[in-house]
């Protein structure tokens, strides 16, 4: 006879029926054949029992909604905003005051950068951790966690942080057991006794920071032992081949969770598999063991969902946000950094065909329980990751844009508006990487610093329309600390000895209380910037067609230097418009009534837009929302 659940054990066995078929066919082609297989199945559903019967009543209520709101994390009113604890607000429980400055802005995520205890001195910007279950004793107690986690979820505001899993810091109390010559704990890294594998596996690996941590393994004579370290020496790479690493880190993704985390960003993902004669990257049995992680959430903490950091080529991207047998079961989110470069791409050439046709030809119009994480500028450099072929489809050569776009962007180009830094410049390669503040490197730090008034003005308008672009694609704008007040770059980094290798740090700045008190009087390039994002994410809390569930169509439009996509909703299209030049645009008001914006009524001023002679007028890095 059918019951009705009545205890918690009841719902959880729902949901484990639910997810089971997502997790064990990943595990049992991952670890089935190992000898402790049994008894590792018999370990993770133990912890996820746990776990669920540790969770508090407010998250097991939250667990319950987002399975009746599925799309939460898909709607037009999410937007998102990035930051450094201590550079923004100090500490964790200063965090709360800053509460109403983030409600003011518009927004209801937060990214706490890496937030979990780092090793001490230059941990990578807090992504060497050493441990996973203390906070950052900098920022404040695991029970200043909790409490903020409440505060902010009573508020509405969801909670991001980063889960490294592909490496910890050499101080991880795994690692030092490692290191003393624990057998059990050697295996949870990756580590060779003589150089003969490392040199083969390194014929076709890339470097990540080829400038300060050359290669990818780093010999330790005191235990005798080559290590695989993809980024820093600091940083040891963990063996996912060991279901024992699985296991830690799921129960250490569920004692997160349980802390009140709505978001978990997992870090290098593409890096979790190696695999002799490849380049170790997007192999796919990194598929299998997210979507296992996945589905260990979804069992356990149904309320967390997955940010995947991949940065990558779009085809190497989108199969984190699950495709062909994944398909909506791997990443609810990932980055958008094709979307990203191809803004910086057009910037710098005042034409937009090659974003055209890679925005156009790489994606589907839609994902299946997943969306993007648009963003404009992180905590990250920029890569060009335009691909050869990419670029010789608009008759470009890769090697020749990617060599330009460097040169722009670090402001050595003739004429470019830019100031920035390159980042792991790769003689051999000959890639270089781009450091900066979307302000400085959108023309307002030069600018500013000439006394050119009106290249101030085209700055702060490139500024919005960047903010107006990742409002309207589908996905979660984020927001990077000190971009809604245009901050410059932080040029002092180059004075502190943990952080002078490392120009990322030159767009880590601390906020800018002062400036952040002018907000409102409209009077600075900051205030308008802020303004003007401000209004840019209520207009899309109010714009039903920018769910992120609503396909996105890019359409080539007969001028060159605007970005044209539709939203297409059930109660009509939008037409989204980006002029990516300094000059005015015009576009025949026909050719927008054909694809849908038969209003021709701007949703993102709400205001009809401007017809001259039957075309749309667009200014100087205009940007419309045309129903
Ligand atoms: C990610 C982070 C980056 C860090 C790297 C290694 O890419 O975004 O800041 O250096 O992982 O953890
Ligand atoms: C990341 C990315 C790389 C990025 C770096 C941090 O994992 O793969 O593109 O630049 O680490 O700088």
């Amino acid at each position: 006879m059918a019951r009705t659940p009545s205890s918690d054990d009841d719902i959880f066995d729902l949901r484990l029926a639910r997810s089971a078929p997502d997790l064990w066919p990943m595990l049992d082609a991952l670890y089935g054949a190992r000898a402790d297989y049994a008894a590792f199945r018999d370990r993770l559903l133990k912890a996820m029992r746990k776990a669920w019967a540790d969770r508090a009543p407010d998250l097991k209520r939250l667990d319950l909604q987002r399975d009746l709101e599925p799309d939460w994390f898909q709607r037009p009113d999410m937007a998102g905003y990035v930051f450094y604890i201590d550079r923004f607000a100090g500490t964790l429980p200063k965090v709360l005051e800053k509460l109403d400055y983030l409600q003011d802005l518009g927004v209801n995520y937060v990214h706490f950068m890496p937030c979990l205890k780092p090793r001490p001195g230059d941990s990578d910007g807090g992504y060497s951790v050493m441990d996973y279950r203390a906070i950052n004793p900098a920022y404040g107690t695991m029970a200043d966690f909790e409490a903020v986690t409440a505060e902010l979820r009573k508020r509405g505001i969801s909670v991001c942080i980063d889960l490294v899993l592909n490496h910890t810091a050499k101080e991880h109390a795994w690692a030092k057991k490692a290191a003393k010559g624990d057998a059990t704990y050697q295996d949870y890294y990756l580590m060779f006794d003589t150089p003969d594998l490392p040199k083969r596996y390194e014929e076709t690996l890339v470097e990540v920071f080829p400038d300060n941590a050359p290669g990818n393994f780093t010999h330790y004579p005191d235990f005798g032992k080559w290590v695989w370290t993809t980024f820093n020496e600091h940083q040891w790479d963990l063996n996912w081949a060991n279901p024992q690493v699985f296991l830690e880190i799921a129960e250490i993704m569920l004692f997160l969770a349980n802390r009140g985390v709505d978001v978990l960003r997992l870090d290098a993902v593409a890096f979790m598999w190696k695999r002799m004669g490849t380049r170790c990257q997007s192999e796919p049995e990194v598929h299998m063991l997210l979507q296992a992680l996945r589905a260990v959430c979804r069992i356990a903490c149904p309320a967390v969902i997955h940010l995947e950091e991949a940065i990558v080529a779009p085809a190497e991207m989108l199969p984190y946000l699950g495709r062909g047998r994944h398909d909506g079961k791997e990443g609810n989110l990932a980055y958008h950094n094709s979307l990203m470069v191809q803004f910086w791409s057009s910037l710098a050439t005042r034409d937009t065909r090659l974003m055209t046709h890679v925005m156009g030809t790489h994606f589907p119009d839609r994902l299946t329980n997943a969306t993007y994480a648009t963003y404009i500028r992180c905590h990250d450099d920029i890569g060009w990751a335009v691909t050869d072929e990419d670029a010789a489809a608009l008759n470009l050569s890769g090697p020749a844009h990617r060599a330009f776009l460097s040169d722009f962007y670090d402001g050595t180009f003739p004429g470019s508006f830019a100031r920035g830094a390159l980042f792991q410049v790769n003689p051999a390669t000959g890639d270089k990487r781009i450091s900066g503040s979307f302000a400085a490197l959108a023309g307002l730090e030069r600018a500013e610093a000439t006394g050119d008034v009106a290249g101030a003005e085209l700055a702060v308008q490139r500024i919005l329309m960047g903010h107006a672009l990742i409002a309207a694609w589908g996905g979660i704008p984020l927001i990077y600390m000190g971009d809604e007040l245009a901050l410059l770059n932080d040029h002092g980094y180059l004075d502190v000895p943990e952080h002078a290798h490392d120009s990322r740090w030159i767009h880590r700045p601390r906020m800018d209380w002062a400036v952040a008190e002018t907000r409102h009087a409209g009077l600075t390039h900051a205030s308008r910037v802020w303004l003007g994002l401000r209004h840019i994410l209520a207009r899309r809390r109010a714009t039903a067609a920018l769910h992120a569930a609503h396909p996105i169509r890019v359409v080539a439009c007969e001028s060159a230097q605007v970005f044209a996509f539709r939203r297409d909703a059930p109660t009509g299209t939008l037409l989204c418009l980006f002029n990516f030049a300094e000059s005015w645009a015009h576009v025949p008001e026909a050719w927008a009534r054909a694809q849908g914006a038969t209003r021709l009524w701007d949703e993102l001023s709400n205001h009809p837009v401007e017809t001259h002679h039957g075309n749309i007028v667009l200014p100087p890095y205009a940007r419309v929302w045309l129903a």
